[in-house]
C-alpha cells in the first residue's frame, strides 16, 4: 500500500519544514488538492500553486495532483509545469454531480497524456462506479472519494468499501491493470480494510499532518503495528 500525503492542511508558516519531514518519513507521493471555488466551495488554487512550486524545487518524490474543478484543461495547464506523476480529474462536471459526456472525458484523458502525466479519473461517493468502466482501458488510476470533496478532516464513508471491492473485481475480471487510490478520512483504523478490498494507494491528510511523528505514522499506515 502506498501513501499519498495530502498537503491541503499544511500550515503555510512551516510548509517547507513539513514537506521535508514528509520526505524523511517516505511518503510515496505528495497529494495536491486543487479546488476552484465552483466544483467545490473552497478555492485552493493559489496555495496549491505555491506548494507544488516549492515541492518541485526541493524533492524528487512525485506529485499526485487531484483537480476538484469544472474547467479541467485550465488547471492542467497550471499544474503540468510542476511535472506531476499523476493528474486526476472528476467524472462529475459540477457540484450537482452531473457527469461529463464521453467525448469530453476522452479528450481530457488525451490532453493529460500529452503533458506526459499518468491519468486518473476521480469519482464522488454518490456516483456509481459503473460510470467509469468504459474509460478504464485508457487511464492508469481510479481515485475513489471516500468523503465528499471540498475539505480535509471528514469521516470515512463506509459504503466506499463495497465500491472498492466492486471495482477491484471488475479490473481483475477484465484483465485490466488500473490502480485504485482511495481519498478521504483514512486513518490507522480503516486502512487495513481499504487495503484488503483491493486499493493500492491511500490518500491521507489530517491523520498524518496532525500526528507528531510522520515517520512512525506513515510506517504504521503502510505496514501495520
Ligand atoms: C478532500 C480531499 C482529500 C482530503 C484528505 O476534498 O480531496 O484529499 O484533503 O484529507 P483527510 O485525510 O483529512 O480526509
Ligand atoms: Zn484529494
Amino acid at each position: 500500500m502506498e501513501i499519498s500525503t495530502s498537503v491541503l492542511n499544511v500550515k503555510e508558516e512551516n510548509a517547507i519544514q513539513t514537506f521535508y519531514n514528509l520526505e524523511i518519513a517516505h511518503t510515496d507521493y505528495y497529494h495536491i488538492d486543487v479546488m476552484d471555488g465552483k466544483f467545490v466551495d473552497n478555492n485552493t488554487e493559489d496555495l496549491m500553486r505555491e506548494y507544488s512550486d516549492n515541492l518541485k524545487n526541493i524533492t524528487t518524490i512525485p506529485l499526485d495532483v487531484h483537480l476538484m474543478v469544472e474547467d479541467v484543461k485550465k488547471y492542467v495547464d497550471i499544474f503540468a509545469p510542476t511535472n506531476p506523476k499523476n493528474i486526476s480529474f472528476h467524472i462529475e462536471k459540477n457540484n450537482k454531480s452531473e457527469l461529463r459526456n464521453k467525448e469530453e472525458v476522452l479528450e481530457l484523458i488525451k490532453y493529460i497524456k500529452e503533458q506526459n502525466c499518468m491519468v486518473s479519473i476521480a469519482i464522488n461517493p454518490e456516483t456509481n462506479i459503473e460510470s467509469i468502466y468504459e474509460f478504464l482501458p485508457y487511464i492508469h488510476n481510479v481515485l475513489i472519494m471516500s468523503v465528499h470533496p471540498g475539505k480535509g478532516g471528514q469521516k470515512f464513508i463506509e459504503d466506499t468499501i463495497e465500491k472498492i471491492k466492486q471495482l477491484s473485481k471488475y479490473i481483475k475480471d477484465n484483465n485490466l491493470e488500473n490502480e485504485i487510490e482511495v481519498d478521504g478520512g483514512i486513518n490507522n483504523e480503516n486502512i487495513e480494510k481499504i487495503k484488503e478490498s483491493g486499493a493500492n494507494i491511500a490518500v491521507v491528510g489530517s491523520y498524518v499532518i496532525n500526528s507528531k511523528d510522520y515517520k512512525y505514522t506513515i510506517n504504521k499506515l503502510k505496514y501495520g503495528e
